[in-house]
Order: C-alpha cells, then structure tokens, then sequence
C-alpha cells in the first residue's frame, strides 16, 4: 500500500514518487496547512483544480475541534472532511511547545513536560489538557490519516546544548513508545529528528531515529527564528546521515526560496502556513518577486498580479481589482488571493520536480533565487 521510490537524482535533490491508499504523490511536494480540516480560504475543489496532492491536518486543532468523538463517528477524517487524497496529520509536538511561549495572566507557562507526556492548556477554553506519545498515536489512528507523526518535543532559538540533548533523547524514547502504540496497517509513521542548532546532535538525532527503521523521517525544529543559512545547514547535515531510499520532510518550511535551498540539499517534502497567511493579508508571490496588493500603486493597474501565471486568479483579474476587494474586506479577496499563492507554490514544485529530472536543478534554483530576491513592491 505504501511505498516510497527515489525516481531520479540530480546532485543531491531528488525526483520521487510516495504510494499512498489514498493516491500517489510526486515529489518534491509542497503540501498546503489545513490545520483545521480545511486550508484556509480554500474549498478542495479548488486545491484539486490546482492540483494539491496531499493536506497537512493538525491533531493540536481536532482534538480541541471538533473533538475525536465527531470525527470517529464520520468514519474518519476523510470521510469528515469530504477530502479524497492523502492527508498528514502532525502531532502537536509542536503546537503545544508553541504555546509554552505564551505565559498565562500569573506568569505561569501553559505547558508542563514530563517523561510521560506534556501538559497544555488550550487556546480555546484554557481548560488543561494531557498528551501522550500513545494518546497522540490513537487520536490519529482514528483519524486515519496516511502519514501520522510522533509527539516530540521541539526546542526554541536559542537553546542550550544540555536542553537540546534532553529533547532529543526524550524525543527518541516518545518514537518508541509511539511505535509500540501503533496498531494500523494502513498508515505509516516518520520519526522526526530533532537536536536544535547543534551539529553533533543533529547527526546524533539523524542517526538513532533511523535505527527504528521507519517508513520516513521529518526534520523538526527549524524555522524556529534561526538564520536562514543556519536552517539550510542543519538540514543539509541530516540529510546527509538519512537512509536514501526513504522520504525526507522538513516540517514548517517554508518560503520559496527556502523550498528550493531545501530540495537542493535533499529534502523532499514540506509545509507552511507562509503561502496562504500571507496571501490573507495581501502578500502575492510572483515570478518577480512578492507583491504587496493593498499598495496605492496597484489602484489603477488593470495588469494581472503575475503576467507569467495561469492560476484562476491571474486569468481573469487585475491587481486593481484585488485590491479593491481586499479594501472592502471582501471574502473573495482572501480566496483569489490563496488560490494564486498556493498555485504558485504547486508550480514551484512542479517545475523543480522537472528540473531534476533533466537534470538541471541547479540553473533552475538560481533562475528563481535571482528572481525572487526583487519585490515588485
Ligand atoms: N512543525 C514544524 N516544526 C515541527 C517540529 O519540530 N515538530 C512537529 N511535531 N511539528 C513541527
Ligand atoms: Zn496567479
């Protein structure tokens, strides 16, 4: 049911293909944030036009809302959520440790980690919530989604060595358990590795959540505020230890330039909320660069947003027009705009998957690095 196979290398990127039982997925891919059941703006008749192969879900939100008990009862959340395709389900490692920046009104953090799992309160009702590696597993279990990832603990920019090895090695004994919890056969699980800005534990990390021998492996931790260079680095060098034949996907990354960097150094799948947050509050990603549509500049300029696109949005509506309607506030607005984003990034990937396999990733990386680095205003 599942499979991964590395089609074709060029350097160290990577033309794949990922067998799934609900439908097969090229990569590198990007796959769009629907944190919620739903990509934001979006219905999946849209991202299918657009040709979304696959949607992140996050247990964090599910869990909260609508609760396991609705989405157990639709038979899934497939089945929920009327979306035919593959979709991935993180853990909430992640949206909990976010949360422990917050501080509640007495100074207390919302989150307590112990060995056996983490306490939050939520960002709902601030009731107070218990995850375990196990609890995790099952919530996504009755989700049923394709890929279901592990409770780890991700660590924030700056940290110190002794935090991010404790991390690391808590991460490594939640893989186990999580392993130990999982009963379907009809999902596979990653191990993520973690190990923060640290070379050695990156390496470490890399390499004993590989002997667990699962079916792929995220890179988590990055995108955490660090430099750019700092990211690329850390993934480069995990990448480096990650078995070949097995999918890589590096968790919350990122921007178009990041993609690119990211698939040349071998990465093979990603997500961000980048394309449609931003495409939210008027930023448009174009061949040229990124567009801000509230600007003045735009009030007459019945021009496409990207002359060279041929998403919905860019067929049939000008800048001007965007414009106005994100001024009024219109729904419409939000949806065009994501619709042109999310389209842009698909042919992003698109383009970089063709790329490698004629074997010219390089030039194709440089093209759109020199282009994305002007803003069109
Ligand atoms: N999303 C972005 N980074 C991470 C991470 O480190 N862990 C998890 N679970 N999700 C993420
Ligand atoms: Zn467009």
């Amino acid at each position: 049911m599942f499979k991964f196979e590395v089609l074709k290398a060029d350097g160290k990127a990577r033309r794949g293909r990922l067998y799934t039982p609900h439908g097969v997925i090229e990569t590198p891919v990007f796959m769009p944030v629907g944190t919620q059941g739903t990509v934001k703006a979006m219905i999946h008749k849209l991202l299918e036009d657009i040709g979304t192969q696959i949607i992140l879900g996050n247990t964090y939100h599910l869990y909260l809302r609508p609760g396991l008990e609705v989405i157990e009862s639709a038979g899934g959340l497939h089945n929920f959520i009327g979306w035919k395709k593959p979709i991935l389900t993180d853990s909430g490692g992640f949206q909990v440790f976010s949360l422990a920046k917050d501080r509640l009104k007495d100074g207390r953090s919302k989150v307590k980690v112990e060995e056996d799992g983490v306490y939050f309160k939520d960002h709902l009702a601030g009731d107070t919530h218990f995850f375990t590696p196990e609890f995790v597993i099952k919530a996504q279990e009755i989700f049923g989604s394709d890929i279901i990832m592990p409770l780890d603990e991700c660590v924030e920019y700056p940290t110190t060595y002794a935090y991010a090895k404790s991390a690391l090695e808590r991460t490594l004994r939640w893989l186990d358990r999580s392993i130990k919890a999982k009963t379907r056969e009809d999902q596979v699980l990653f191990g993520i590795v973690q190990g923060a800005f640290f070379e050695d534990l990156r390496r470490e990390s890399a390499l004993r959540t590989m002997e667990r021998e699962l079916f792929g492996y995220a890179i988590g931790g990055l995108s955490v505020g660090e430099p750019k260079e700092i990211m690329i680095e850390m993934a480069q060098l995990v990448c480096e230890e990650l078995p070949w034949e097995k999918p890589r996907y590096l968790m919350g990354v990122g921007m178009p330039e990041d993609l690119l960097m990211a698939i040349g150094v071998g990465v093979d799948m990603f997500d961000c909320v980048a394309p449609t947050r931003m495409a939210r509050t008027g930023t448009l990603f174009t061949s040229q660069g990124k567009l801000n549509i509230r600007k003045e500049i735009y009030k007459k300029d019945f021009s496409p947003p990207d002359p060279e696109c041929d998403c919905y949005t860019c067929q049939n509506f000008s800048r001007a027009y965007l414009r106005h309607l994100f001024h009024a506030e219109e729904i419409s607005a939000y949806i065009l705009n994501t619709i042109h984003n999310l389209h842009f990034y698909h042919r992003l990937m698109e383009g970089a998957r063709k790329a490698i396999e004629e074997g010219n990733f390089d030039s194709y990386r440089k093209g759109w690095l020199e282009r994305l680095s002007v803003a069109v205003g």
